[in-house]
């Protein structure tokens, strides 16, 4: 592995030996050591130097609890700012943000934020909380749990580009309280450590999804809280929509459940307290086309005939948002 990446997940270790979640050390260095020498994507150790090439500054204020807003225009030279803009575009596409580094905007496929705002109003206080975020994309909504004075943000995702971008956001400002580990639910030992356990826009993307709220539920503590995130479609307890070969264009779509069929499942796998919090259409306002996501969004996998169905005759994109407590 090569030593950035590794000084990476060091810093994750160290994190984790102090707190309720140190048994995950005992599968997980030996994961990434495997993952580092089998499954690198052919660009990550050259991804990795240009995150090294990024210049260090000195944010001189920081907000992350209105949005991700690291630094100011004024604490960085024209030409930092020039390299800065032109490293991060060389991890383009830019999905989930969005994010203001010294003043230049990431303006990110999707407005995640709005996201972030369906969801904080509805779930218990972060603060000083362990929290897990299973499927965390760039890490965006880990920015914002860190604003909100999470004790320790974990992250998990396989993608290697998402990796980058995290740690390209972390290069500025490098908090130890905040973790990426590029591994998928499954390869997780059940911890059943984490107060709040985070899963955005995943579980339709999983092939047996009553085995992946499983392992959400064996990542929490007893009494720890599930924030669900998914796409749903209208209908009662026993509707349940298998997508065919594709979904708005994605390949990988599953099960979109009713909200009630999914509140089932939940009850079913033993969580109480299960509440609907949010129901909402994506607009393509909040999923689209951006200079640092050129390739098609959202207004291209729709009916342009009728936006209410995608353009493979289904429901367009209505997600829920449900919040839960693990018995
Ligand atoms: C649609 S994105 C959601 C990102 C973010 N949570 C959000 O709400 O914007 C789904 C993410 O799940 C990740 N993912 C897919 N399979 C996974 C698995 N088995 N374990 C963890 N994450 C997974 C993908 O890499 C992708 O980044």
């Amino acid at each position: 592995m090569n030593k950035l990446a590794q000084s990476w997940f060091n810093a994750s270790y160290q994190r984790m030996l102090q707190g309720p979640v140190a048994h995950w050390l005992e599968t997980l260095p030996a994961q990434l050591a495997h993952w580092a020498k089998h499954d690198l994507h052919g660009e990550f150790d050259k991804w990795c130097r240009l995150v090294a090439k990024l210049p260090s500054t000195t944010p001189s204020e920081t907000d992350l609890i209105n949005q991700v807003r690291i630094g100011k225009e004024g604490d960085i030279s024209d030409y930092e700012r020039k390299q800065i803009e032109g490293l991060l575009r060389q991890f383009m596409p830019w999905r989930k943000g969005p994010f203001y580094i010294h003043g230049i905007h990431l303006d990110t496929e999707w407005r995640s934020d709005w996201k972030w705002e369906r969801v904080l109003p509805h779930i218990s206080p972060l603060a000083n909380r362990q929290v897990l975020d299973v499927g965390c994309g760039s890490g965006y909504h880990m920015w914002r749990m860190l604003g909100e004075n999470a004790h320790s943000v974990y992250g998990i995702d396989p993608s290697q580009l998402f990796l980058i971008q995290f740690q390209a956001i972390k290069h500025f400002y490098a908090s130890e309280a905040i973790h990426f580990l590029p591994v998928g639910i499954e390869q997780m030992p059940a911890l059943q450590a984490f107060d709040t356990v985070f899963s955005m826009g995943v579980l339709y993307h999983r092939k047996d999804p009553l085995l992946f709220l499983t392992q959400l539920r064996d990542q929490l503590r007893k009494g720890g809280e599930l924030v669900l995130e998914t796409l749903v479609v209208d209908g009662d307890e026993h509707t349940v929509l298998m997508a065919g070969e594709r979904y708005a264009q994605m390949r990988n779509v599953w099960f979109l459940p009713s909200v009630e069929a999914l509140k089932r499942w939940l009850s079913r796998l033993g969580f109480i307290n299960i509440v609907v919090a949010d129901i909402n259409v994506t607009t393509v306002k909040e999923q689209r086309t951006t200079p640092w996501m050129t390739s098609q969004s959202l207004a291209d996998f729709l009916n342009p005939e009728d936006n209410t169905k995608t353009i493979e005759g289904y429901p367009a994109p209505q997600r829920a948002v449900i919040v839960a407590t693990k018995r």
